[in-house]
């Protein structure tokens, strides 16, 4: 094989919505640094900036922030399919399934060759991947899954969504953080699949379907459900050092949530939604789970083994705990990068439209020069 097993290191196309410095955690959409967005800008200022690489005039971000909204609404059908799944589900899988329906009630689903029009499909993409996510939880519930709001925000409409009360400005500004820094990574998995979906030319929903397939795995947005899974087994603080001895240190298993292909120092992510983790969890009063992550974070950064391999928290692992203090179930949290990362997939989709196939070739290490024998001579 050749030395770049994971496709580590291989450019595949120019970008200009976010670039990465592993090397000393920084992290910027499209000139602006993460920690400046987290600070000031909504998850819909950010959608603008990734698809234009500028900042939206006040008229211009009204403008999407009610085109999603108006645009959330998902067909009854899809509800009554999402209504006669088992309820035992993975929600990764629910949403998946559900994208690939709406293709079908999508006017201009089969399109992928205006960038304008594939434009407004991810809007509504947007606001509809929001509506499935909070109509599962309801659903899974074994409640009425209710309609979104026009006048809310991504974030504020997926709270709403899911309670039917006004939603907490905590928790919404929160969520809004958390949907802004994992809008867009450059060329990870998901946003690699979406691609190459696009490439062949084939429509928007399919290559966010594949998005979502791949993001579903624990290597990678599967992570911060693994994690979270993690902190309940530890269960508390005073446990966090037999784990790791008993669990880690034997080589037994993987702590959820460190390490990254790219980041060989801090994600910048990581410090934004610790701050903003410990925040939510102390002004619920549930700082249990923040201080068992801080903890086995602490432990596996005075070790030798992540020392010597530049190990650090990644994105998902402060994310579990935010996303858990938001009362999310532990299956939504992948569902909840979906709702974020979207906005990466399709402005990578529309970057890549009427680019050139994506077609890389396999070293072949098989047998050379058989003989085929019929069935019956074998
Ligand atoms: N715990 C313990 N050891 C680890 C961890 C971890 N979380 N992550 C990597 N290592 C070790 C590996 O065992 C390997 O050791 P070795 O050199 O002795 O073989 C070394 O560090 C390098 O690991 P690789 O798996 O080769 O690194 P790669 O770049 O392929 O993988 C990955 C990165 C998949 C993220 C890995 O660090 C991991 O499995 N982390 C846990 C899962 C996770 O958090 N995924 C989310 C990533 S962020 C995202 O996708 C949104």
């Amino acid at each position: 094989m050749a030395d770049n097993g994971g496709l580590e290191g291989v450019v595949v196309a120019d970008i200009d919505t976010s670039y990465i410095d592993g090397s000393i955690g920084k992290l910027i959409y499209s000139g602006y640094t993460i920690e400046d967005l987290a600070e000031n800008a909504s998850f819909e200022e950010v959608i603008f900036l990734l698809f234009n690489t500028r900042p939206p005039e006040r008229g211009e971000y009204e403008e999407l922030r009610s085109r999603i909204a108006e645009n959330a609404v998902i067909p009854a059908d899809v509800i009554e399919m999402m209504r006669s799944l088992p309820r035992d589900t993975a929600a990764m899988a629910v949403l998946r399934t559900a994208v690939s329906m709406l293709s079908a009630y999508d006017a201009d689903g089969e399109n992928l060759s205006d960038k304008e029009r594939a434009k407004a499909k991810a809007f509504r993409l947007t606001g509809q991947i929001t509506t499935i996510c909070a109509a599962w939880i309801r659903i899974a519930g074994g409640l009425e899954p209710i309609a979104p709001r026009r006048d809310l925000s991504v974030a504020e409409n997926f709270l709403y969504m899911t309670s039917g009360a006004d939603p907490d400005p905590t928790a919404c500004a929160a969520l809004n953080v958390y949907l802004v820094l994992l809008a867009e990574h450059g060329m990870n998995a998901s946003t690699f699949a979406s691609r190459v979906v696009t490439a062949t030319g084939s429509d928007m929903h399919s290559a966010i379907v594949a998005g979502i397939a791949a993001l579903k795995g624990p290597s990678h947005g599967g992570a911060n459900s693994e994690a979270m899974k993690m902190f309940l087994e530890i269960g508390a603080v005073d446990n966090v050092v037999p784990w790791f001895e008993k669990h880690i240190k034997t080589g037994e298993r993987r702590i959820m949530g460190i390490g990254h292909r790219v980041y060989k120092s801090n994600d910048p992510r990581a410090g934004i939604l610790k701050r903003h983790s410990k925040a939510l969890a102390e002004s619920s009063g549930k700082r249990k789970w923040y201080d068992i992550a801080v903890k086995l974070a602490d432990t596996a950064r005075a070790d030798d083994y992540f020392i010597k391999r530049n190990l650090y928290p990644n994105v998902d692992y402060y994310s579990a705990i935010l996303l858990y203090t938001l009362d999310l179930e532990i299956d939504m949290f992948t569902p909840l990068f979906v709702m974020s990362r979207i906005a990466g997939w399709s402005a990578h989709v529309i970057g890549q439209m009427g680019g050139r196939l994506i077609r890389p070739k396999a070293n072949y290490v098989g047998p050379q020069g058989l003989h085929w024998v019929p069935l019956d001579k074998r």
